[in-house]
């Protein structure tokens, strides 16, 4: 694929898997959109990455807010040009637990998770389907979006549905001229557990030590044997490139995945053979 003077959007590019992402689409000549919720992260991204007036453009972003995200679609469009490159990034890992449930936690995660991928696809899709260069969305779920793994269970229930709503997608661009593929991150070394912990909303419930503890493993077990993010950033642009369906960063999970294919199957034929008794 010619990546060359395209215009790519990343939200949560500021840090990250997204900074990982923005760094592979810079290095093939990409002119890149970093949307964020973070202002820090943005100013620490721009010094990193060049001028504002260059190829980079920062834009502060909450992707769970519609009218804002209309708002920055336009000034993008606007600042670059069309946007054929699109990667619905953006994402926090919830930590609370079914004794603890509340309403807010459930609007936060699936709010940025889930509804935040959406958003990026009514902005930007349109336009896409109405252009004669060939476009791609790139959307971040996690192999949480696959298997069971710990990961809390908001967390899982979004991405699973961005990895059903990617293969729908994908099914249904078919010809069109965009491409979709969901990238499904294992352990990739990111700050995305510190991260989390301060945009969680006031209502989000105290942790308890043992919570706190489990946190700091996980935190500490991402950054010392996680995938590096700029190693992400170049499968997911050689999905891009390969128009491949799935990115995934480690071959560890297929045991997993047969033993849940396994379990479903067993379902189907149990209820078959039980169906045909009755
Ligand atoms: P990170 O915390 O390093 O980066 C996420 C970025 O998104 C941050 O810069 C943050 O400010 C931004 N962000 C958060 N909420 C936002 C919002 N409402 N609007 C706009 N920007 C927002 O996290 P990481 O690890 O890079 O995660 C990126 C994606 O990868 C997420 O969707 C995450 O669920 C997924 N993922 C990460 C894995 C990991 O091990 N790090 C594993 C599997 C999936």
């Amino acid at each position: 694929a010619d990546f060359e003077g395209r215009v790519a959007f990343v939200t949560g590019g500021a840090r990250g898997i997204g900074r990982g992402i923005v760094r592979a689409l810079l290095r093939r000549g990409v002119n890149v959109a970093i949307a964020d919720i973070s202002a820090a992260a943005l100013d620490e991204v721009r010094a990193k990455f060049g001028e504002p007036q260059d190829r980079v453009r920062t834009y502060r972003l909450d992707v769970s807010d519609r009218d804002a995200y209309a708002e920055v679609g336009a000034a993008v469009a606007g600042d670059l040009g069309e946007v054929t490159l699109l990667f619905n990034n953006a994402g926090v890992i919830d930590s609370v637990s079914p004794s603890r449930l509340n309403y807010r936690m459930w609007d936060h995660v699936m709010g940025i998770n889930l509804t935040g991928v959406y958003n990026g696809i009514q902005t930007f899709v349109p336009a896409m389907l109405a252009s004669s260069r060939r476009c791609h969305v790139v959307n971040t779920a996690s192999e949480a979006g696959l298997l069971e793994a710990g990961s809390g269970f908001l967390y899982h229930a979004s991405k699973y549905a961005v990895v059903g709503m990617s293969e729908s997608l994908r099914r249904e661009l078919a010809h069109s001229g965009v491409g979709v593929s969901v990238l499904l991150p294992g352990p990739v070394a990111t700050d995305i557990v510190q991260n989390a912990r301060h945009l969680r909303p006031d209502a989000a419930p105290v942790h308890s030590a043992r919570v706190i503890e489990i946190l700091d493993t996980a935190h500490h077990m991402l950054k010392e044997s996680g995938t590096r993010p700029d190693g992400v950033g170049e499968l997911v642009l050689d999905a891009v490139e390969h128009d491949r369906p799935y990115v995934a960063t480690r071959n560890e999970l297929s045991d997993l995945l047969d033993a849940r294919n396994a379990e479903l199957r067993a379902a189907m034929e149990h209820a078959e053979a039980l169906l045909a008794a009755s």
